[in-house]
């Protein structure tokens, strides 16, 4: 069975879980549950990164101990990606006694390998984003990245000799053009690499709630050190059966604000430990909402749990990848998902599977066809959309087929048809019906199992996607999709 291990970041606990973080983890887990019905043997890990200075605040703003805060919060995420339909084989955490004693491993070796020494550092912090910049990469005096304050830190550190792995890194892109994902955002971290790579500080002192650093017990490691290890620490590296079957992953999915953490850092770490990178970084764009950067100061961060419970968890799922091509950026809107719901998907999807039901539930015959539906679900091009990670190329394709079944109904008129030629339309249809509840099976996993229950069958794999004989009893159920009012 061919293995396949995907993952997400490591979310900050210092807060619930917005519509950014659930983008990432629905996406993953839409592709983790397509290796599944490739029948693939698949290990998709997500979790939450709760060490360092931003973690450490937001603990005792909320007048907790951090463990007990972080404790907290990994619930919360463990109840949000339950309620969005998650499929995850593996939840990592940081404070993890098991992470931890893996991460000092790691690090240990890092010391023995003579690429890690001590210098002054001196530069600015974001807290926020737990990353150093120097002065010429402050906008404005602030975070290029997320624009916050940041503050100036001069400190004797521990280093890594990140500059070293240069043209191992460029090497690296040049022998494996499929790593750095989507195409578009390869050239800048090229270009990033090509300028010159400073070394990196791995360690801080002033930070407590931290991972110790084994060669000097007066530092923490470096967070982001810390947090890149949960790809390994997860599938028990060095010895572990996971990390022999799982390791190198598939594919790690972030958005591009931690591109180059993925591409850049972490396979150098990789390097340095005699260790193999993944296969492959995919960083995906960003959400904006009403035009905006989502914060809490502007007031527009959008809960995905309220999303979910208004118009179905299938319907908001739905939406964040129909709405931007994965890898580009977009803008969340409420009014936009309403009008995808109530068209694409109780007009068209809905309706389609509600005629057919309703048809097939009536005849009383035998549903034998022997004619073939002329339209045929484009399952090569599905698939090859799929492994490209071209969600919303796929998504398209199996609305182009829904939008071919609607108007076989249109044309064939089944209502108006007896005996043979009724039964042919309804094999197909059926047929048509089956097929869709597969492939739309990693989108709205809800959704398929009810249209497989209405057809009196279970999911299939992507195996039975061709037409077969039909030999089941519908019963139609609920209305999958009901309209809302757009307000
Ligand atoms: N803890 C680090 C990641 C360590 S991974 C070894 C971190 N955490 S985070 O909580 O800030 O999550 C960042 C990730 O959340 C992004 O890379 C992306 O996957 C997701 N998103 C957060 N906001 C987002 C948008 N507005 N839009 C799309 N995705 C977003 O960084």
């Amino acid at each position: 069975m061919p293995k396949f291990y995907i993952t997400t970041p490591i979310y900050y606990v210092n807060d619930k879980p917005h519509i950014g973080h659930a983008y990432t983890t629905i996406a993953a887990d839409v592709i983790a549950r397509w290796h599944r019905l490739r029948g693939d043997d698949v290990f998709f890990l997500t979790g939450t990164d709760e060490h360092g200075e931003k973690i450490m605040k937001a603990a005792t703003a909320a007048g907790k101990s951090p463990q007990e805060f972080v404790d907290g919060l990994a619930v919360v995420y463990k109840d949000a990606w339950k309620k969005l339909n998650i499929s995850y084989d593996y939840f990592v955490r940081t404070s993890d006694p098991n992470h931890e004693r893996l991460v000092k491993l790691f690090v240990d070796k890092l010391y023995k390998s003579g690429d890690l020494y001590k210098g002054i550092y001196e530069g600015w912090y974001c807290v926020s984003d737990e990353t150093f910049f120097t002065q010429l990469q402050l906008r404005d005096g602030k975070c290029p990245e997320c624009g916050k304050e940041v503050k100036l830190i001069k400190e004797e550190d521990y280093f890594f000799k990140l500059s070293k792995y240069q043209q191992r890194l460029l090497d690296f892109y040049k022998e494996n053009p499929d790593f750095l994902s989507p195409k578009f955002r390869a050239d800048e971290i090229k270009n990033r690499v090509k300028a010159g790579l400073k070394d990196l500080s791995i360690t801080r002192s002033a930070v407590k709630w931290g991972v110790e650093f084994p060669p000097d017990k007066s530092y923490t490691i470096y967070v982001w050190v810390d947090a890149l290890l949960n790809y390994v620490t997860a599938l028990d590296w060095p010895d572990g059966k996971r990390f022999g079957e799982f390791w190198p992953a598939d594919v790690h999915v972030m958005a591009k604000e931690i591109n180059w953490f993925h591409s850049v850092i972490w396979p150098a770490l990789l390097f340095c430990a005699g260790m193999e990178p993944p296969k492959k970084i995919f960083a995906h764009g960003w959400w904006t909402v009403d035009g905006k950067k989502m914060s809490k100061s502007v007031g527009n961060v959008v809960d995905p749990i309220d999303m979910s419970r208004k118009y179905s968890t299938d319907a908001f799922r739905y939406f964040l990848l129909r709405e931007m091509p994965f890898g580009d950026d977009g803008d969340f809107s409420e009014k936009a998902l309403v009008t995808r719901l109530n068209t694409e998907l109780a007009s068209d999807l809905g309706n389609l599977f509600n005629r057919v039901f309703t048809l097939a539930e009536k005849f009383d015959g035998k549903i034998e066809g022997r004619v073939e539906l002329e339209m045929q679900l484009d399952i090569e091009g599905i698939t090859k959309s799929m492994d490209n990670i071209e969600l919303f190329n796929a998504l398209a394709k199996i609305f182009e087929y829904v939008a071919a079944a609607n108007k076989y109904v249109n044309d064939t008129r089944p209502w108006a048809l007896k005996d043979e030629q009724l039964g042919n339309a309804l094999y197909n249809l059926l047929e048509a019906c089956r097929v869709l509840s597969i492939v739309l099976y990693p989108f709205m996993p809800e959704t398929s199992e009810k249209v497989a229950k209405q057809l009196g069958t279970k999911v299939g794999t992507l195996e039975e996607c061709k037409f077969r004989k039909f030999s089941a009893k519908v019963s139609k159920g609920e209305l999958l999709f009901k309209k809302v009012d757009a307000g």
